[in-house]
């Protein structure tokens, strides 16, 4: 029996995904997407690897009982920590032909691309950083370039409780830029390596020396999915194209609604 055509799942810890589901949005639109923030149990970047596999696990089986063939992690701790062992699971509940992708890759697969010194710089959550994915990624495609990376365990608590333009951001904004090239001061190329810093953008480049270009990775993330599903026909035609979003989240919807426009830049209802 043919199956129903289905939504494209994006999935985050918390609110953080949003700002690549705007940017999926805007280079996809035709598509259908199903937004899942586990906001219950957020944030996943102090967490150990073991809970961030089980908690995404959870979400991932969510998506496909929803019917979802192709999930999204727009979540880097997820992504780094839970990803590779979910893409080896062999469980009933996932179908061999169903998809799941994340964060990283894409944007590993592009960085060397952007860099003239050779130096790139990576900031993210304690558990992203300590996975080691972003240097060992890098390395695979880009062996002579040197990696750099600074946990910012602030930067999450600061946007999820709505401070990320206030004065209190500056102190913890400027601090990990400081130590960050204190590692190294050739560093050129500075990756937002977590889908909450984006809200960040205005004070990072507020603190930051000239001549250093900030990548976010929605449009990367975007661009990739695009790419994706032209190189994979039979994945796109099981996709629905109905232009619809639907928003869910594991904790208070009308908390999540109060919160999530400022990250997907529109009212959102779950
Ligand atoms: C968090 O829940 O700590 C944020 C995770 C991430 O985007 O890496």
């Amino acid at each position: 029996m043919e199956k129903a055509l289905a939504p494209i799942g994006v999935f985050d810890s918390g609110y953080g995904g949003l700002t690549v589901l705007k940017k999926i949005v805007d280079v996809l639109p035709a598509y259908d997407y199903l937004y899942l923030g586990d906001n219950a149990r957020a944030p996943y970047g102090t967490r150990s690897f073991e809970t961030v596999y089980r908690y995404t696990l959870d979400c991932v089986k969510w998506f496909f009982a929803q019917g979802c063939p192709l999930v999204i992690l727009a979540c880097n701790t997820a992504s780094a920590k839970a990803l590779r062992s979910i893409q080896q699971q062999d469980l009933p509940e996932i179908a061999p032909t169903n998809r799941v992708l994340g964060v990283i890759r894409p944007t590993t697969e592009l960085i060397g691309t952007l860099t003239k010194t050779g130096k790139v710089g990576i900031l993210a959550t304690k558990g992203t950083v300590s996975s080691g994915s972003y240097p060992i990624e890098i390395e695979k495609f880009y062996p002579d370039i040197s990696v750099y990376q600074e946990a910012c365990p602030m930067w999450v608590p600061l946007v999820e409780n709505n401070e990320h333009a206030g004065l209190g951001a500056d102190y913890f904004v400027k601090k990990h830029l400081d130590s960050l090239l204190e590692k190294n001061s050739s560093i050129d190329t500075l990756l937002l390596a977590c889908t909450h810093y984006p809200l960040l953008m205005d004070k990072i480049k507020q603190f930051l020396p000239d001549g250093i270009q900030v990548i976010s990775q929605g449009e990367i993330v975007a661009n990739s999915l695009s790419d994706y599903l032209q190189r994979h026909p039979e994945m796109e035609k099981r996709l629905s194209k109905t232009g619809s979003r639907r928003f869910c989240t594991t904790d208070d919807i009308t908390d999540f609604e109060q919160h999530a426009s400022l990250f997907y830049g529109a009212a959102i209802k779950a």
